[in-house]
Parts: C-alpha cells; sequence; structure tokens
C-alpha cells in the first residue's frame, strides 16, 4: 500500500457514496470502433451535473462524476459504471440523467447493462 501523501481528513471528504465513472474516450472517427464522445457522452456528463446541481440539498456532494477513458464495451455506447454498485450501463442518452442523478442520490437503479448480450468488441 501506497500513502497517498493526503493530510488527514482528505481522504475521508474523498469516500463518496456513490462514484459515477462515464466513458468520454473519442477516436476522432479514426479506427472501426465507435467512441462513446462521439456519441454523446459529454452531454450526458454534463446533464447529470446539471441534474446534482438542481438536487445539491439531497446530498450531491457525497456523489463523485469522473469522466474516463474507454471501458471496453465501445459499440454498445455511451457506457457508464457505478461504484460500490458495480452496475454498467450502456447507450446512454440525456434522457437517462434524470433516472441516473435519482440513483446516485440513493434512489433506484437504473436498468443496468446485460454483459450477456456482449460479444462485439
Ligand atoms: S469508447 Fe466508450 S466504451 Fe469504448
Amino acid at each position: 500500500m501506497v500513502p497517498s501523501g493526503r493530510p488527514d481528513g482528505m481522504l475521508a471528504a474523498m469516500r463518496f457514496r456513490r462514484h459515477l465513472f462515464v466513458c468520454t474516450h473519442s477516436r476522432d472517427g479514426l479506427g472501426g470502433k465507435p467512441s462513446c464522445a462521439e456519441r454523446g457522452s459529454p452531454a450526458f456528463i454534463a446533464a447529470v451535473e446539471r441534474g446534482l446541481a438542481a438536487r445539491w440539498k439531497e446530498g450531491a456532494a457525497a456523489v463523485a462524476v469522473t469522466p474516463c477513458g474507454c471501458l471496453g464495451p465501445c459499440f454498445d455506447g455511451p457506457t457508464a459504471v457505478v461504484y460500490p454498485d458495480g452496475s454498467w450501463y450502456a447507450g446512454l442518452r440525456v434522457a437517462d440523467a434524470e433516472a441516473m442523478v435519482s440513483h446516485l442520490l440513493g434512489g433506484p437503479a437504473p436498468r443496468a447493462y446485460d454483459w450477456s448480450d456482449d460479444g462485439d468488441d
């Protein structure tokens, strides 16, 4: 284990209740696979962040949203994963942001990605 180098209390402050990672990988139209950025993941993240800001008093400070690199199932993007649930999402649209915000604030999980359908990437 490597010490973080952070002063006491910083790591405690980073213990989020839920952490959403959204793929924002871009291939700029190159390569044989689609990528989530071209499929709208930045707009999805923006909608989630607006939703969290609007519901700040419901506990949004305990939620983190982090853009990330390719999560794997590129053909089904935009993709995301929520921890600590470990639930994956695909085909995300701005219209899904409200349900995701509710989940991040403690509500039920939206329907998760079905890995049994995978195999195209
Ligand atoms: S580019 Fe988003 S999952 Fe691969």
